[in-house]
């Protein structure tokens, strides 16, 4: 059973300066909340209660002004500074202590899930118990992430960052299940060409011992990555849309901890106090009353 998990929500955010210059991405707003909360809401879904939040180098203030405390969500949230970008699997070698003996979830901070079966789906892998196991999503253009080819049993055959060649259209997305094991290989890897330890280096570990396995999110789901500005704005507009037609918001962190009952309605309505006189809190208080 899967119950820590790692947000990676560093990097330089080079593809949206200026914006990113002062503020870093997963602070910036997709419709009516920061980014950071998307993923964080699935980790909640996923019902994983010890959270590691890596953020960049002199950023944690920032951080804890919207997530001051995690006991406002009945979890447990720890931050800890990447120096500089160094690859995503620098998020075991940084994590160490905070992953111990137990298997870990890692979610990239600026990737957006949302599905009908996500939930299930989410607390599924979490019952991973060795190996590794990633979520894959058809995509038009799988030439901008990594890629994955499989075969009937979802076995990873091949797993590729970027193929300049076709492989397959589907591709990995930025949420990935590790036995304990991950501490270990993560520290064996060898910066890439552009100078990163990559992802899929560390995955690859694990195919070539015959460990990783694939899961979908589904036709029904939406995965998207909101690297660019473009990705921001049509995010936006996805989350947006969906929250104006069904009066339900995406990602509100306080309700999925009500749902899970980790915090009452008190809770609530200290969480009203915190964000002030705005939609948030007006949908939090239709919550409790
Ligand atoms: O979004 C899914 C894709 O994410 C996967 O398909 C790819 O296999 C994987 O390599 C990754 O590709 P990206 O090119 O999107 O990764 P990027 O460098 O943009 O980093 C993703 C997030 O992780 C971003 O929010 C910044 C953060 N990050 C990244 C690095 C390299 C860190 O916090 N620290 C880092 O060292």
């Amino acid at each position: 059973m899967i119950k820590k998990g790692i947000i990676l929500s560093g990097g330089l955010g080079t593809r949206m300066s200026p914006l990113t210059k002062a503020v870093n991405k997963q602070l910036l707003p997709i419709y009516d909340k920061p980014l950071i909360y998307y993923p964080l809401s699935i980790f909640l879904l996923a019902k994983i209660k010890n959270i590691l939040i890596i953020v960049n180098k002199g950023q944690v203030d920032q951080y804890r002004k919207i997530l001051p405390d995690g006991k406002r969500l009945g979890i447990n949230i720890e931050f800890m500074e990447q120096s500089t970008p160094k690859g995503l699997p620098d998020a075991f070698i940084l994590g160490k202590d905070f992953i111990g003996k137990d298997n870990v979830a890692l979610i990239l901070g600026d990737n957006f899930f949302y599905g009908q079966n996500l939930t299930k789906t989410l607390i599924n892998n979490c019952k991973l118990k060795k190996g590794a196991k990633i979520l894959l999503h058809k995509v038009s253009k799988p030439d901008l992430y990594g890629v994955a080819k499989i075969d009937k049993k979802n076995n990873v055959k091949k797993i590729i960052e970027k193929p300049k060649n076709y492989l397959s259209d589907l591709a990995v997305t930025g949420l990935y299940f590790f036995d304990n094991n991950v501490v270990k290989y993560a520290r064996q890897l060898k910066p890439s060409k552009r100078g990163e330890i990559e992802i899929t280096d560390l995955l690859n570990i694990y195919r070539s011992k015959g460990f990783l396995k694939a899961d979908f999110i589904g036709r029904g789901g939406a995965w998207l990555d909101t690297g660019s500005i473009e990705d921001f704005y049509k995010t936006s507009a996805f989350v947006s849309a969906i929250e104006n037609r069904q009066g339900f918001k995406i990602a509100c962190i306080e309700e999925i901890a009500l749902n899970n009952r980790w915090i009452n309605k008190n809770d609530i309505r200290k969480a009203i106090k915190f964000y002030g006189n705005c939609i948030y809190s007006k949908y939090l208080s239709k919550l409790i009353n």
